[in-house]
């Protein structure tokens, strides 16, 4: 007799990607993801804006990834959705919505943590890749959050360091607003960085613990290096835009691989993953490649779409909460601030 199929529906609202998706098993049926193109000409998010794009969005986004998966709805087994942290207006949309939708199935409603979901798509199981063993390193790098969490298994987070400022997206999409380059600049500067010489400028690390970060000064430092240079040469960005994204990214990125050291050698842990929406970056990817080579290190970096916001992580973790019997009561509400340990 055959087993029967668990299927999960995740949600994704707390910022500006509306996003849908079903998990069969553990397997990504479908993971549909509406960008808002609307906060462009912002150079960043606009709350209020979000909001009311994920309003227009969420309907067609759920009922896509249902069809797309091949199912109804009636074949759900329970709706997870982020609960936070995120933008409060934003995490609403999904919040009411799941819990709609949960009501009108009458079937389990499951709240999943932002963060705890970027760490644990590393849990879809995929053709060819190996789950992180526990206890594993996760580096998690986004535009909201940097922090280096060690992970004991499905529901045990611990922060053993984190930035005392902004965060590493933070990083780049402010120093590419400095070039003149549009939100957010993050894919940008990694474009150009491809083509550039990273040695060209030289940019000073921060001065913090070993497993924290600190960014504020070295987009302060960016700042000051461009103003001085245009102001001798206009067109000093322009002549040397592809070096100065690979320096800036060869910073960056330096940073994140020297906390890892830091991280390995306090902790003994040699698993090390990465995760969050800066984890598309192709220079951290591929230190962490040679990482394995040179230290011994086993790493895991997600599948590019996978790295970005979007549901099939939240859906993931809905399974193994579903697994858990970790369900959430209805009067739940969105949390706008929510540790990954919460
Ligand atoms: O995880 P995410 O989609 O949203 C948050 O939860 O914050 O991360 C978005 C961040 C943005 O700052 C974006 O510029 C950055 O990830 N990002 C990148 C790359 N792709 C996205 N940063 C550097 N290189 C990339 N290839
Ligand atoms: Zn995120």
């Amino acid at each position: 007799m055959a087993t029967k199929k668990t299927y999960i529906l995740g949600i994704e609202s707390s910022c500006d990607d509306t996003s849908a998706a079903v998990i069969c098993d553990g397997e990504v049926l479908s993971n549909i993801v509406a960008n808002q193109e609307i906060h462009a000409k912002y150079g960043g998010v606009v709350p209020e804006l979000a909001s009311r794009a994920h309003q227009q969005h969420i309907v067609p986004v759920v009922q896509q990834a249902i069809e797309q998966a091949g199912i109804t709805k009636e074949d759900l087994h329970a709706i997870s959705f982020t609960k936070g942290p995120g933008l409060m207006g934003s995490l609403l949309v999904g919040t009411s919505f799941a819990k709609s939708l949960a009501l009108g199935l009458d079937i389990p409603l499951i709240d999943v943590n932002h963060m705890q979901a970027h760490i644990l798509a590393h849990f879809i199981k995929e053709k060819d890749t190996a789950f992180p063993p526990f206890p594993f390193v996760c580096l998690t790098i986004s535009g909201g959050h940097t922090q280096i969490v060690k992970v004991s298994n499905h529901f045990k987070f611990e922060v053993l360091g984190e930035t005392i400022d902004d965060a590493v997206g933070e990083a780049f999409d402010k120093s590419a607003k400095i070039l003149g380059l549009p939100y957010p600049g993050g894919p940008l500067v990694d474009k150009y960085a491809q083509l550039g010489n990273p040695k060209k400028f030289s940019f000073t690390k921060p001065k913090v613990g070993d497993l924290d970060f600190s960014f504020s000064g070295l987009k302060t430092a960016i700042l000051y290096f461009i103003q001085k240079q245009v102001k001798e040469n206009s067109n000093f960005i322009e002549e040397n835009l592809v070096d100065i994204c690979a320096s800036i990214q060869h910073t960056i990125v330096e940073i994140l691989m020297i906390k890892l050291k830091n991280a390995v050698k306090q902790t003994g842990i040699k698993h090390i993953a990465i995760a969050g929406g800066v984890s598309a970056n192709s220079e951290i990817r591929k230190r962490l490649q040679l990482a394995e080579k040179h230290f011994g290190w086993s790493t895991y970096i997600p599948k590019f779409e996978y790295t970005t916001d979007n549901a099939a992580m939240i859906a993931i973790t809905g399974y193994l909460k579903f697994l858990n019997n970790t369900y959430s009561d209805i009067s739940v509400t969105a949390q706008a601030r929510l540790k990954v340990t919460e």
